[in-house]
């Protein structure tokens, strides 16, 4: 392997993989497809649009001539699928484009894959394909598959999709798992790096519920690492759930943040998000164990690293809330 197409490479986890990865295998080229939608930010990769080990593509991932071209240009033994939408607010309210993008857009790489001979296809996907934790118990990958929400439900479709190109086709496929990421690059709509921009912005801190929901946050370097290590030594056709064993209630997290930025008196709770899942847990004894994967960050270092980046990076994360203003009048479902 040494020839990468990473797609969804502008988004949060695509864009910190691609930078995870020219910094250590200097000797791969990684062509990065991405559609730059919303959440795709051209600026995430300005420090490595000089490096020649890196070509960045505008384009969808459900072009099949052009990821065809690309494949054959580029000479592409691998592709690493993180391209899709990823944020389960907006599938409630339009569920169509993410059954284009992570179904219809997984199928095409899928199937060009297995036509051009590819070496391996990695399906990033979610431990939101599980479903709901009760408050015992850790999601395995034996876990039978229950999405609840529009965006996990075509998460679920894709990693199915992926499975019966291993059993179909015998195709050197992997599934990776993830839970909730955190870090820097992570468009301000979700958990983290919205309640930062509120608590500047002396807006209300939007809790939904009751705020007693559970996530497992990871850091996405963590992450990163992971689906590095699946792609070295990941068995044909497996899955490897990946989690950090640092489940924390959304109170917890807003209290955290709220506390830092001293606006603890503006956290608000609101109408839940619908379907809202209770908890989330991942066990990663599989990945621990077969290949040897160790997470470097806790959470304490991580979170407070990470609100110092997003205190750091005004220039980054402003302008997308400007833009975001817009949104609703640009997006199609
Ligand atoms: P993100 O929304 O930040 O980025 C997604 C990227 O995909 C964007 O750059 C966007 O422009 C691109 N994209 C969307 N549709 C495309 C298409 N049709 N063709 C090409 N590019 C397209 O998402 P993220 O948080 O970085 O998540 C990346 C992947 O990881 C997603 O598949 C998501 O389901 C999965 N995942 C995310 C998390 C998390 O906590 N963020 C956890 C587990 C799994
Ligand atoms: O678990 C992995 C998943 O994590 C990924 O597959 C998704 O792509 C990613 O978006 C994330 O999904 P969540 O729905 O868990 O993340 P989000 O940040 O949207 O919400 C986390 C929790 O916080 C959830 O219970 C809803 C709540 N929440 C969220 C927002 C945006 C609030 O209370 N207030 C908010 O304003």
């Amino acid at each position: 392997m040494k020839n990468l197409l990473v797609t969804g490479g502008a988004g949060f986890i695509g864009a910190n993989f691609v930078h995870y990865m020219l910094d250590n295998h200097p000797d791969y080229k990684i062509v990065n497809l991405d559609l730059l939608t919303y959440a795709g930010n051209i600026h995430n990769l300005d420090d490595i649009k000089d490096n020649p080990n890196h070509i960045f593509v505008h384009g969808n991932i459900g072009n099949r001539e052009l990821v065809e071209y690309l494949v054959d240009t580029y000479h592409i033994d691998t592709i690493v699928n993180f391209a899709g939408e990823s944020h389960v607010d907006r599938s409630i309210v339009n569920p169509g484009i993410f059954i284009d993008s992570n179904i219809k857009g997984v199928l095409n790489l899928l199937d060009i894959t297995k036509r051009k001979g590819l070496e391996k296809y990695l399906q990033v996907s979610t431990d939101e394909v599980y479903g709901s934790l009760g408050p015992d118990g850790y999601f395995t990958e034996e876990t039978p598959l229950a999405p609840n929400s529009p965006y996990s439900a075509s998460k679920a479709s894709a990693d199915l999709l992926v499975r019966s190109y291993y059993e179909t086709y015998g195709m050197n496929v992997n599934i990776t798992r993830c839970s909730n990421n955190y870090g820097p690059y992570q468009f301000p709509e979700k958990l983290i790096p919205l309640m930062i921009q509120h608590g500047l912005d002396g807006l209300e801190l939007p809790v939904y519920g009751d705020g007693k929901n559970i996530r497992d946050w990871l850091h996405v370097y963590d992450h990163c690492q992971a689906i590095d290590l699946v792609l070295q030594k990941g068995k044909p056709g497996e899955i490897y759930n990946i989690g950090g064993h640092n489940e924390r209630s959304n109170n917890q997290i807003v209290e955290i943040i709220a506390k830092r930025l001293h606006c603890e008196d503006r956290i608000k709770y609101v109408t839940d998000r619908l379907g809202n899942d209770k908890r989330y847990a991942m066990d990663p004894t599989k990945i621990e164990t077969e290949l040897g994967w160790k997470p470097k960050y806790t959470f304490d270092t991580g979170i407070g690293e990470t609100i110092d980046w997003y205190l750091d990076h005004e220039d980054w994360w402003r302008p997308l809330i400007e833009k975001a203003k817009f949104d609703r009048f640009n997006y199609q479902g």
